[in-house]
């Protein structure tokens, strides 16, 4: 054969193996979930002046696209698009994101090119968006909750794996049905049941006393368990016609407490307010003229505790019978602030409310 016809070959086999690549990247593309990465901001999206700064950096900086680009390896475990949600500390999470938010994953859980989401996240507020969304999500579909400890230009960032592993958990089978979750330090939880309980550790966020529903080892993600209480499709609250929520606050109790945040609080417009009381939701004597005063005006009293864990006991502590006051079950005062402000856009009444605690 002359010089032309190997190349005319050399060619024809080039044309062939790239037909079979592009085949093959079509057939993987069409066998890997489609999952959505909206973000709204925190470290996982910040950047330090070093490679050691792992305080003092600045919080929600690098955009979604970014974020995605930043973690090649995520196109080999989904098909993965991004939106810009917010970008904030989530300290300075508002109502007006959660309504944004919540909208925006029940519209694209809705379609069938869509198989999971994972929502970027600071890890102040975590906690709560995972709860809210774990209330108002109208989907069996996996939607993972992800942050980060230390910003992606830290030395052992945690944020880049986070990323990877919630991506893998949203498109994953195994997390149908299981309500929200939120996915750090390759543990998974309830975003019911989950919360920050350590101000600078990757390992901060835990369930304490309830546990993880489950580990990643390398990739894979194994569940031990499933929530009991009703979440997503299984709640009553919908929030497609909302366009603000109850305003719901929290009152912390200490020694020599008077009761003049509830009065405050009372003044400023709560519609409900969670007691965060001493030991099993106690109240003091000193707080009852304030509290009684807030009912008066219609303000609906929950009781939790500011110990964060155990279950607060109905007529345990307080004559919940007698002051119409509800028990928040073992959620700790952020949480029940979430499920008392949803409660709140179905009735005021305390024992249909008290209901709720029990069930969700
Ligand atoms: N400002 C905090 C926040 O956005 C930083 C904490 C974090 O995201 O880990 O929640």
């Amino acid at each position: 054969m002359n010089r032309k016809n190997y190349l005319f070959l050399a060619v024809i086999c080039l044309l062939i193996f790239s037909l079979q690549a592009v085949c093959l990247a079509a057939e993987t593309a069409d066998t890997l979930p489609n999952v959505k990465i909206l973000a709204t901001g925190g470290t996982i999206a910040g950047s330090g002046a070093t490679n050691t700064t792992t305080v003092g950096y600045t919080a929600a900086v690098t955009p979604v696209d970014a974020l995605i680009n930043n973690v090649p390896e995520l196109k080999k475990v989904a098909n993965v698009s991004g939106e810009q949600i917010s970008q904030i500390a989530s300290e300075n999470m508002t109502n007006e994101v959660w309504l944004k938010l919540g909208k925006r994953v029940n519209q694209l859980l809705a379609q069938d090119d869509v198989d999971g989401i994972v929502i970027t996240h600071g890890t102040d507020t975590l906690e709560e968006t995972a709860y809210f969304l774990n209330l108002v999500v109208k989907s069996n579909k996996p939607v993972v909750v992800v942050g980060s400890m230390r910003p992606p230009t830290a030395m052992s960032a945690d944020g880049m794996l986070n990323l990877y592993r919630a991506t893998i958990l949203a498109g994953s089978k195994d997390a149908i049905g299981k309500g929200v979750l939120v996915m750090l330090n390759d543990t998974i939880h309830s975003g019911r049941d989950v919360t920050k309980t350590i101000t600078d550790r990757v390992d901060t966020f835990r369930a304490p006393e309830i546990g993880p529903l489950g580990f990643f080892t390398g990739d894979q993600p194994v569940f031990y368990r499933a929530p009991l209480r009703k979440h997503t499709t299984a709640t009553e609250f919908d929030i497609s016609h909302l366009n603000d929520l109850p305003r719901v606050d929290i009152a912390y109790h200490y020694a020599n407490n008077t009761g003049v945040v509830i009065e405050a609080l009372t003044r400023a417009g709560a519609k409900g307010i969670v007691h965060a009381g001493t030991g099993n939701g106690s109240i003091g004597k000193a707080e009852y003229p304030a509290i009684e005063a807030a009912q008066k005006q219609g303000v609906v009293i929950v009781r939790s505790a500011r110990v964060g864990n155990g279950i607060i006991a109905r007529n345990g502590e307080a004559n919940d019978d007698k002051y119409n006051f509800v028990a928040s079950d073992n959620l700790n005062p952020q949480k029940a602030r979430i499920l008392l402000m949803l409660a709140l856009t179905k009735t005021n009444n305390p024992q249909e409310i008290q209901k709720m605690f029990w069930e969700y």
